[in-house]
């Protein structure tokens, strides 16, 4: 399965499975003019490798699987950059076919992030991914993602201009990104009681700079000014990046001998097609972020 790619219980592509910061303006700020940053010449978009869903080689389940649960955010927090950028220029106007097709691809591409992440067998999320979370903060939330803030109304449906006949792609788009969510949150916690909500006191509170602060330093975000280039040079890398570990371990590595299918049953028909599509689906998002005609969006 790996071909030339060298594969290690905690490495992928030779180089060891650690998640590296990201760095992200704040959420509202424009991208920072950088003098000499040319954009449109960046290396070409990595390679789409070939991953097999079930892993070959047994994995050390620790580094992969904190690797897998940061770098889906990373790359969820990326996505909804972008996203932000078109939405701030279309508060009452619809956007355009070339910008709606884009907004889609990056709701696709969330949720491709959302399955990566998320291919964490159930007890180990448990003892390891959200303990860590509850050890940040007892009521650690999706809800506190900075980047989340600025798209959080198109997620909600709460732009004028959705719903429209335009919007059907986006609006699909929709639909499959919330079935995924709702599908992976019962799958980990079939309790369906998140950290927010075990924490009745805190679920009522707002969501102050402490809380986003505590959230981005969960996933090795870092806020200041980034030029455009800069921003699209990181989404690619972490594509490529989650290309290798694919290749490597497979979409649901061997854990001990065992695999930890996540899509199965009726439940998971609207992830289905997702399972053999993740590293596509967010090579197409990083080259709609990359592509000239965005240029100008989110600036
Ligand atoms: C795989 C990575 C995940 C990401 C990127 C993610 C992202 C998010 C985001 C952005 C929100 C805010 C939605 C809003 O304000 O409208 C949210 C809320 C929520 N998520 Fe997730 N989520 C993930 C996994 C999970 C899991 C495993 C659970 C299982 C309990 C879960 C349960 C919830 C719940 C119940 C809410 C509502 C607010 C809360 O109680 O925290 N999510 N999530």
């Amino acid at each position: 399965m790996s071909g030339g790619l060298r594969t290690g219980r905690d490495r992928a592509g030779g180089r060891p499975l650690r998640p590296r910061p990201l760095f992200l303006p704040e959420p509202g700020r424009p991208f920072a003019v950088v003098p000499d940053e040319t954009t449109g010449n960046e290396p070409p978009a990595p390679e789409v490798p070939e991953y097999g869903i079930f892993g070959v080689h047994p994995v050390d389940p620790e580094p992969v699987f904190r690797y897998r649960w940061i770098l889906g955010h990373q790359v969820s927090f990326a996505l909804w950059r972008a996203m932000s950028g078109i939405i701030g220029d279309h508060e009452s106007t619809v956007p355009g076919p070339a910008e709606l097709d884009s907004l889609a691809a990056f709701v696709d591409g969330y949720s491709a992030a959302l399955l990566y992440a998320s291919t964490v067998p159930r007890p180990h999320y448990h003892s390891h991914v959200r303990r860590s979370m509850a050890l940040q903060h007892p009521a650690f939330s999706g809800t506190w993602a900075p980047d989340y803030r600025p798209v959080g109304r198109l997620f909600r449906g709460k732009m004028r201009w959705q719903g429209g006949l335009s919007c059907a792609g986006l609006d699909a788009a929709m639909a499959r990104n919330a079935a995924t969510h709702d599908y992976l949150a019962d799958h980990l916690v079939p309790n369906g009681r998140s950290l927010l909500r075990q924490s009745a006191h805190e679920a009522a509170s707002t969501v102050s700079r402490e809380k986003e602060a505590l959230y981005d330093e969960f996933f090795l975000t870092v806020r200041r000014p980034v030029g455009r280039a800069e921003f699209v040079r990181q989404l690619r890398a972490r594509v490529a990046e989650v290309g290798q570990d694919l290749a490597c371990h497979g979409l649901y590595p061997n854990v001990g001998g065992q695999h930890h299918p996540v899509v199965s049953g009726p439940a998971g028909a609207a992830l289905i097609t997702l399972v053999p599509e993740v590293l596509r689906t967010l090579a197409r998002a990083a080259r709609f972020v990359a592509a000239p005609r965005l240029q100008g969006v989110g600036r």
